[in-house]
């Protein structure tokens, strides 16, 4: 085992890892001892999702648990489809393979962008395609806001952040404090 999970930190807006594309994993020792450390990270910072590269790992791996809302069990009802899950999933080399449903906004944050939300369209129903830590292929099915955040977390593996698809007016009302973390990240 080479990487000290212990020493592993999220990784703040604008680092390389950020902006690249993220290399496929397979599963092993570290890789599982990694991907406990980011569970650990994301539920630190009270998050719903965390992918490698915001620890600055570019590998095709993430990390996400969505908690059951007390308030949308009538939503889950309609669907018929997850909108949460009970406990952290671990996904590796995660595929989306097939969109579906109309283009929904919602007001977006994510850890390496404290301070920042902004409004994001994506679509409400994802299928994708990915492995477990077991290295078993799943195929799962979600809407609401666990398939905003698997989009979100699979867009960090290739590179692209909120701050690339958020609205016009949500880019206007960031424009500044994105400035400053580009600033703070040159000091
Ligand atoms: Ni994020």
């Amino acid at each position: 085992m080479t990487i000290n999970t212990a020493k592993l930190r999220i990784e703040l807006y604008p680092t390389q890892a950020l902006k690249s594309k993220a290399k496929p994993v397979e599963i092993n020792d570290e890789v599982r001892a990694v991907a406990a450390r980011m569970i650990e990270l994301m539920q630190g910072a009270q998050g719903i999702g965390l992918a490698a590269p915001q620890i600055g790992l570019s590998w095709r791996l993430f990390v996400a648990h969505v908690p059951p809302d007390p308030d949308l069990e009538d939503e889950e009802e309609i669907s018929e489809l997850p909108v949460s899950c009970e406990s952290p999933q671990v996904f590796l080399n995660p595929v989306i393979t097939e969109f579906a449903g109309d283009l929904e906004p919602y007001d977006e944050g994510c850890l390496s962008l404290p301070g920042i939300t902004g409004e994001v369209n994506r679509p409400a129903i994802v299928t994708m395609k990915a492995l477990d830590l077991d290295g078993n292929e799943v195929t799962l099915k979600a809407t609401g806001l666990l398939a905003r955040c698997w989009q979100h977390e699979i867009d960090h593996l290739d590179g692209v952040m909120i701050l690339d698809k958020m609205t016009q007016m949500s880019r206007l009302k960031n424009r500044s404090r994105v400035k400053s973390m580009e600033k703070a990240a040159k000091r």
